[in-house]
């Protein structure tokens, strides 16, 4: 089971993956790493694990349609059967989300629906919500708004700082991110034409 990874910067999310993987906690492999940001360190730790990297730097590029072209030329001729969004900091257009349709998932630390988009442990405190956490959501022309797959909730403590959440946040986002890697590479999860579906059954 083949799995691209599309990542912008750190790959602490990747680093899970590629942890499980070693640990054979995860029957897949990583078939590639592929960036928008050539210094990613997400790439550094691709290389590390002798796994193909790639990056195309938006600006080297005419248009927003030309660098995704490119970039998921690349993640296309890896032949992924999954491709996981971790930390792939890009609106990802709809002409290649539409291609990719069931076979691309994205890990947001908020507990969607609830905030999209970025800096959302800034957006938890803002709102002064008691509990937070992460989702693992299929990708769609929306922006964090496929139907999700799984989540994990950490409590807002007293005293939390953005930092502080977002490490809690992050802390669970990994175990969260392989168990449902488990799920998709057993194959009992799929995206149905309605929404999540485990073993052929509507979640
Ligand atoms: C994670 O918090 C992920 O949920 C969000 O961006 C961050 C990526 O972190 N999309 P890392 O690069 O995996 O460490």
């Amino acid at each position: 089971y083949r799995i691209a990874v599309l990542a912008s910067g750190r790959g602490s999310n990747l680093q899970a993956i590629l942890d499980a993987i070693t640990t054979g906690r995860l029957d897949a492999q990583v078939a590639g790493v592929f960036s928008d940001r050539p210094a990613a360190p997400a790439l550094e730790r691709a290389r590390a694990a002798r796994i193909p990297a790639f990056a195309a730097e938006p600006r080297d590029f005419g248009s927003r349609d030309a660098h995704e072209a490119e970039l998921f030329g690349h993640v296309a001729r890896a032949e992924p059967d999954l491709v996981v969004c971790a930390g792939y900091m890009r609106l990802i257009g709809a002409a290649t989300v539409e291609a990719w349709t069931g076979r691309m998932v994205n890990i947001h630390p908020s507990l969607l629906p609830a905030f999209k988009g970025l800096h959302t442990h800034r957006q938890a405190l803002q709102a002064g919500v008691a509990e937070h956490g992460c989702s693992v959501h299929y990708v769609t022309a929306e922006l964090d708004g496929g139907p999700v797959v799984s989540q994990a909730r950490v409590p807002v403590l007293p005293g939390d700082d953005e930092p502080a959440l977002a490490a809690r946040v992050l802390g669970r986002e990994h175990p969260l991110l392989v168990a449902t890697l488990r799920l998709l590479v057993s194959r009992r999860v799929q995206l149905g034409p309605s929404g999540v579906l485990l073993d052929g059954e509507p979640l």
